[in-house]
Formats: structure tokens, sequence, C-alpha cells
């Protein structure tokens, strides 16, 4: 059985695989990247391994496009689900989106229409993923730039039903929340307070570009001051949560982003004092 998971963590990266087998680092817990490990053999399945020993895991996706055209990747799943049993984590994420077709996988994270079709499509395929897992999936909301004429409600009336109808839990991005709300302009506040809080396992905070009139989410630089407040406006709303700074370019020396996360214990120990979540 996989331990609960709480407090605050980061994503590992291969960069700081040193620093964690060196000596012990403050932090909570990790997350992996799922397709970085579904190959059994070799050096990064080595390394994760011998880091596992030493500190609690979650697992996150990034292509199981779960809102795609195509059947699930029955082969994807089943490396899924023997990467679980061998790292026992203590949930696996990946993000409401989809992104491509079976022939043509774009890489890149795509918004779905908010559309009771959607819900319709999405709902038979949550819970495939969840029987064949045998656990709940936590999905993270995106960012985005362009929306659908074909939506029929909010993005967080979307989310929110879709936990629903599904059981399935959810990885609060709230630089992903902060992006998409300057791009549509929505009020990001509206869109947090919309979150089933019983159903927020996880929480990202991260960087992006800023181009004036959009924001790029590009994950390569510290997490904004406006991020920053919005976080502190989420925890105020939700209680403590698994918190994690999700850095995926222009990797910094590990002690940068513990640094942020020690800002982030500040921010949760300024809304509730006791920043432990329940398990
Ligand atoms: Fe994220």
């Amino acid at each position: 059985m996989h331990e609960p998971v709480c407090g605050f963590g980061i994503g590992l990266r291969s960069e700081h695989y040193r620093d964690f087998i060196a000596t012990p680092q403050r932090v909570d817990w990790l997350e992996l990247i799922s397709e970085n490990y579904l190959v059994a053999g070799g050096k990064p399945i080595h390394h994760l391994d011998r880091i596992r020993r030493d500190y609690p895991m979650v697992m996150h996706g990034v292509s199981l496009s779960i809102g795609g055209s195509d059947p699930l990747d029955r082969t994807y799943l089943q490396q899924l689900r023997d990467l679980t049993e061998r790292i026992q984590p203590a949930w696996v994420s990946d993000h409401l989106c989809w992104t491509g077709t079976s022939s043509l996988n774009l890489h890149d994270l795509l918004p779905l229409p908010y559309t009771e079709a959607c819900l319709r499509h999405l709902e038979p395929r949550v819970q495939q993923v969840q029987e064949f897992l045998g656990r709940p999936l936590v999905l993270e909301n995106v960012s985005s730039y362009v929306r659908f004429r074909a939506d029929e409600m909010s993005e967080w009336e979307f989310i929110a039903e879709l936990v629903r109808r599904t059981g399935c839990e959810l990885l609060l991005d709230v630089n992903n929340v902060y992006v998409s709300s300057v791009n549509h302009g929505f009020v990001a506040q509206s869109f947090i307070d919309a979150m089933p809080a019983a159903a927020v396992r996880q929480i990202h905070l991260a960087g992006h570009e800023d181009h004036g009139a959009y924001l790029i989410d590009t994950h390569d630089q510290p997490v904004c001051d406006a991020v920053w407040d919005l976080y502190a406006y989420t925890i105020g709303r939700l209680g403590p949560v698994a918190t994690m700074i999700e850095r995926d370019d222009d990797i910094p020396p590990l002690e940068s982003l513990l640094a942020e996360l020690d800002r982030a214990r500040r921010v949760s120990s300024t809304a509730h004092g006791d920043t432990r979540c329940a398990a």
C-alpha cells in the first residue's frame, strides 16, 4: 500500500538525481513524469528506484489523451499500471485535454470544448482508466489560448461536473488558471471558487512568459507574484493541499527550486498555521 502524501514537493528532473541521492533534501515528496520511466531497464528507472527508497512519490503523465477521439491506448495504460506497481505512487495524474490522434501525437496539451457532449465522451474514458488502474484518476486543468464557439459552460463548471459524474480527482495548476484567466479575460478566483475542495489532491505552481496581451505557459522561470497571490487565495479556500513547484525547462540548481518551495510553505503556514494536509 502506498503511503499518504501531503506537504511540499517538486518535480523530479534528471538534473537533480545526484542531489537527491547524495543527501536528504527538504522536500516531502517528488512527482515523476510517467513517460520518462515506462521502459523497465536503463539508467532512468535505476535512479528512480534508488530515490524512491527515500521519498514518497506521485506520478504525472502527459500522453493519456483522456479527451481524444481514438480509443485509449491499452499498451500505454498497461505500461502505466506496471509503473504504479513498481513505484506505488500516492496518486496518478494526467491532463484534462487531448494530445492528438492514434496516428499523430501533437505533443501538446490541447483544450477540450466545454459541452455536455464532451462530458459524455469523457465519462466512460475516465471510468475505464480508473477501473484499469484501480484508483481515482487525478486530472489537471491545462492552460489555453483558444476557446471553442461550441462551449456551453465555463471551464470550471465543466471540471466540477466531470468530478461529480466520475469521482475523478483534481490536480489544480494555479499557474494554468492564471494564464487562462488573462488569455480569456475571466476572473481567476471564480475558477478557484468552483473547485470541489474534497477532490483537489495536488497543486502545481509554475512560471510563464508574459507577452503583454497574452501569457504562454512555459515552466521555464520562477513563479510570478500574481500566481503566488492566487495560490494564497486558493489554499485559503481549499485548506492545505499538497503543493509543488513545476519546472520543465531552463532547470536551475535544486536549491533555487527549494527556495521557491519554502515560499509556498510560508504562504500556506500564513493561511493555516499548520501546513499538514489531510491524508
Ligand atoms: Fe501543471
